[in-house]
């Protein structure tokens, strides 16, 4: 279980890492940010001047814990601009989500619904307003359980111009604690990782 989540936690935050190297500005947001594990991991490395949107229907307590567990773990002098909404992600406008988040987004992860037709109205509002330079990983591709989710990718990619497919973080436990992801970038992101 550790062992999986710290793949992708380490993975995540090289591509994090890689963009603050190389002062890539912009939004982060999460579809699916359910108790938190990568949420708070992208608001801690947030810059001052960047937004942290989370997005999730929140059922029961949900966002009430995670509001806790946030200003419990952000540092008080980290001025990261940190919102969480409770809605459904597939119902919000084009211009409401521009809204919400301010400047494009430079990462995103999807992992919200994951039914065909959410992950590619996901992956539509989320390539609606992208910096030049983002990546958006989405959860669960190629995931046993949930074949819809892979085909709302491939879907997604189709109706998603400004992003494609450039990696893989494989799953390295049981299916039961999740999947592989997909990372997707613009042209310019993908050019200029590494560099
Ligand atoms: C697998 S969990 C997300 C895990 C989280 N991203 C993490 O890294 O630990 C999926 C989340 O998606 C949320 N969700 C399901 N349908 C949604 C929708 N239509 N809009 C927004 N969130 C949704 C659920 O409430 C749940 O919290």
């Amino acid at each position: 279980m550790v062992r999986r989540w710290r793949r992708a936690a380490r993975a995540i935050t090289a591509i994090l890492t890689d963009q603050k190297d190389r002062q890539v500005l912009g939004s982060l947001a999460e579809i699916g940010a359910y108790q938190g594990k990568t949420f708070i991991g992208m608001a801690l490395a947030a810059r001052p001047q960047e937004s942290v949107l989370g997005v999730d229907i929140f059922p029961g307590s949900m966002l009430q814990d995670l509001t806790a567990q946030l200003k419990a773990l952000l540092p008080t002098e980290e001025p990261a601009n940190v919102r969480l909404v409770k809605t459904d992600s597939t119902k919000i406008p084009t211009l409401d989500w521009i809204r919400l988040l301010g400047a494009p987004v430079r990462f995103a992860h999807i992992d919200g619904d994951h039914t065909r037709d959410a992950v590619l109205s996901d992956m539509i509002l989320v390539s609606s307003h992208l910096a030049e330079e983002a990546v958006v990983v989405i959860d669960d591709y190629l995931h046993d359980w949930f074949p819809d989710v892979t085909e709302g990718v491939i879907d997604g990619l189709e109706n998603s111009k400004n992003l494609r497919p450039v990696a893989v973080i494989p799953r390295s436990g049981p299916l039961m604690k999740g999947g592989t992801k997909l990372v997707c970038a613009t042209p310019k992101a993908w050019k200029g990782a590494g560099t």
